[in-house]
């Protein structure tokens, strides 16, 4: 089947890339789908803190210098997820109750691994789930201890260390425009923070979807998109039951909206999803594009 990212790429857009890692890569034919139809790769696991530094100086880089290579030497475009994430969250950091240790942490933490991969890493999520469903900031060691200071701290370390990568916040629940999560608490804090000087380059909306949501998704990129951010991008996208027309409206909203850059989807084949009902992907079990990876085809291949 044609290469989606190719296709969305003729269109002017960045990239139409999925998530993997090393496990995934040398099973089975995942690496030659991503090879043949995406354009770029989110490690699913292999770079979340309690994976790369799970004790206070120790890091494993195994996994995630593994995708890296790969993704190098295949020029496919690299997001690193994630430096500040309250879950899968190494236990010794959620033990910290001290400012001041706290703050030099995650200092360390970014400019280790953000360092490692410098100059190989397009976008990095540098806070993932930073909030609750009213907009509000959610209970983590990184809010009790630092509040919203953190926001400051790990995008400041993150642009010090990796200057030419884009900076992101990512969250999920960003599928309806009026959501509080989208309005009270993406929006008008990204606008705020701009305001003040914190490098943030992009929104990322996950879109873990349900059969139906996806024209919210769409609606809901173009409010993304009204902030000051420079960009907007879909990070994590699936979609549960019956879903072609959201994935075409997904994309459709995507390529409608100049700040939109990408989509990525998370995962190539159902059975391989962390959602394990509904279908949610673009490849079935057999490798085999389903109706959904040919419903973007077909929207891509319009002129
Ligand atoms: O690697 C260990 C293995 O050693 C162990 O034997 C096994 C036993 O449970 O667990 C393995 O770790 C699992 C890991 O995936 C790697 O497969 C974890 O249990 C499992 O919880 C973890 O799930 C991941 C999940 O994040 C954790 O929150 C999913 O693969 C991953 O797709 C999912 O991705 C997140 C994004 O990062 C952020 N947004 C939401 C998205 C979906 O939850």
């Amino acid at each position: 089947s044609q290469s989606i990212d190719a296709l969305f790429k003729a269109k002017g857009k960045e990239f139409y890339g999925t998530a993997t890692d090393q496990g995934r890569l040398q099973a089975g034919r995942n690496a030659a789908i991503i090879e043949a139809n995406f354009g770029q790769v989110t490690p699913e696991n292999s770079m979340k803190w309690e994976s790369i530094n799970p004790r206070q100086g120790q890091y494993n880089w195994g996994q995630a210098d593994y995708l890296v290579n790969w993704a190098t030497q295949r020029n496919k475009t690299i997001r690193g997820h994630t430096f500040v994430w309250h879950s899968q969250l190494a236990g010794w950091v959620n033990q910290i109750n001290n400012r001041d240790q706290l703050t030099r942490v995650i200092q360390e933490h970014i400019r280790t691994v953000g360092g490692r991969y410098k100059g190989k890493i397009y976008h990095w999520d540098v806070i993932n789930e930073m909030f609750n469903e009213d907009g509000s900031l959610r209970n983590s060691v990184f809010s009790r201890v630092l509040g919203e200071s953190f926001v400051k701290i790990a995008f400041d370390a993150a642009r010090e260390t990796d200057p030419s990568a884009k900076l992101y916040i990512n969250d999920y629940n960003l599928d309806q425009p009026n959501y509080a999560k989208v309005t009270r608490g993406m929006v008008a804090n990204v606008n705020k923070w701009l305001s003040q000087g914190i490098p943030i380059d992009g929104i990322g909306t996950q879109g873990h979807l349900q059969s139906g949501q996806g024209n919210g998704l769409a609606q809901t990129i173009k409010v993304l998109a009204a902030t000051n951010v420079k960009e907007v991008a879909v990070t994590e996208l699936d979609i549960q039951n019956n879903n072609s027309n959201d994935y075409v409206a997904v994309t459709r909203g995507c390529l409608e909206e100049p700040k939109c850059v990408a989509i990525t989807v998370w995962g190539v084949r159902d059975q391989d999803s962390w959602r394990p009902q509904g279908n949610p992907l673009l490849f079935d079990s057999n490798y085999n594009a389903k109706a959904n990876y040919n419903a973007i085809v077909q929207l891509l291949s319009q002129r």
